[in-house]
C-alpha cells in the first residue's frame, strides 16, 4: 500500500497538485474507509471497485476540481461538513471567527445566535455543537446551499437547535422571518471584488459558487447592507462578529461604527491578515 501511495502522490505532484501525499492519502483512506494512519501501512491490493474509484478521483483531480468537492466534505473546525458545489467549501481561516464567538457568549445560559450567508453551516453549526443550550437561525439566498446546512445539522445532531431561512439581506420583510433580538450575530459575506473573481484560482472561481465569492464593486456591498439590517435584530450589549477579505478590516470596522456599533478587536488568522472584526452594540 506505501507503493501505492507513492504512485498516487507521484501522479499528483505531475499534474501540480498542492500537497500531494497528504491529498493521497485522504483519497485512499476514503476508498477504503479506514482511516488515514491506517492506509499508511495497509498491506493489500485494491479491488477492481476500487481501483475504478481511485482512477475517477484522480482524473477529477488532475482536472483541478477540488479534493473536497470531489470527496463530498471538509475538514473544519472539530467537524467533517458535507459540501457541493452549492456551497463555499469551509476554510481554515474562517475557524478563528468560531472560537472568538465562543469565547464571547455564555455557556451557562440561553444563548440565541444569527448567521447571515450560512452556506454548508459551517460556523453556525460548530457553534451549536458546542453548547446545547445554544440555538440559531441560519440565513441565505440559496435554498441550495440551505440544504445541504440541513444535512450537516443531521450530521452534527444539532437540527433541534436550528432554523433555516432562506431570504436575503436586501429583501426587506427579512426581520419578519427571524426571531429576535439576538444575543450573536455572525457573518463570513461574499467580500471578492468583482474584477479580482477572474484572477482567482481555477479550483475556487470554477468550484465554489459565485454567489458566495462576489462582493461588487470593492468588495464591500454586502457588509453596507448587513450593518443596515443588524441592529435591530442584536440586543444591547450583543456582539457581531464579520470575517473580512484581505485589506478590508479597517473599512468594514468604519461601515459598522457609522451604522451604531462600537468596535471591540479585529483579530489576524494564522496568516498574521486581519481576518475577523468584532463590534458590540
Ligand atoms: C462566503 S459564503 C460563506 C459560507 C459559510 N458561512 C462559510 O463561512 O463557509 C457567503 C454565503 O452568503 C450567501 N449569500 C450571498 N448573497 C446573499 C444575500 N444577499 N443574502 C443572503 N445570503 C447571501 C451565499 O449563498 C453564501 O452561502
Amino acid at each position: 500500500m506505501n507503493q501505492l501511495l507513492n504512485k498516487i502522490s507521484l501522479t499528483l505532484s505531475q499534474s501540480h497538485i498542492d500537497s500531494p501525499r497528504l491529498e493521497a492519502r485522504r483519497i485512499l483512506s476514503f476508498i477504503c474507509h479506514q482511516s488515514e494512519d491506517e492506509v499508511a501501512l495497509l498491506d493489500r491490493e485494491l479491488s477492481a471497485e476500487e481501483t475504478q474509484k481511485l482512477n475517477e478521483i484522480i482524473r477529477q483531480r488532475q482536472a483541478h476540481k477540488p479534493l473536497d468537492k470531489i470527496l463530498g466534505t471538509k475538514g473544519f473546525y472539530k467537524y467533517d461538513f458535507i459540501v457541493s458545489e452549492d456551497v463555499l467549501s469551509p476554510r481554515p481561516d474562517t475557524e478563528i471567527l468560531v472560537e472568538e464567538a465562543i469565547r464571547l457568549l455564555t455557556s451557562d445560559k440561553a444563548q440565541k445566535i444569527i448567521d447571515f450567508g450560512t452556506g454548508s453551516g459551517c460556523i453556525l453549526l460548530s457553534l451549536l455543537a458546542e453548547n446545547k443550550l445554544w440555538q440559531g437561525q441560519g440565513v441565505d439566498i440559496s435554498p441550495k446551499a440551505l440544504d445541504i446546512a440541513k444535512q450537516n445539522a443531521a450530521l452534527l445532531d444539532v437540527e433541534q437547535q436550528v432554523r433555516w431561512i432562506n431570504k436575503g439581506w436586501f429583501d426587506a420583510d427579512l426581520g419578519l422571518a427571524l426571531d429576535s433580538p439576538v444575543d450573536m450575530i455572525v457573518s463570513n459575506p461574499p467580500y471578492i471584488p468583482s474584477q479580482d473573481i477572474q484572477s482567482l484560482d481555477e479550483e475556487v472561481k470554477n468550484y465554489d459558487p459565485m454567489l458566495a465569492l462576489d462582493g461588487g464593486e470593492d468588495g464591500l456591498h454586502h457588509y453596507r447592507q448587513i450593518a443596515k439590517v443588524s441592529s435591530p435584530l442584536l440586543k444591547e450589549g450583543g456582539y457581531i462578529l464579520l470575517e473580512v477579505g484581505i485589506y478590508q478590516a479597517q473599512e468594514v470596522a468604519e461601515i459598522f461604527c457609522q451604522a451604531g456599533f462600537n468596535l471591540v478587536k479585529i483579530v489576524s488568522d494564522l496568516g498574521q491578515i486581519a481576518r475577523c472584526v468584532i463590534l458590540k452594540k
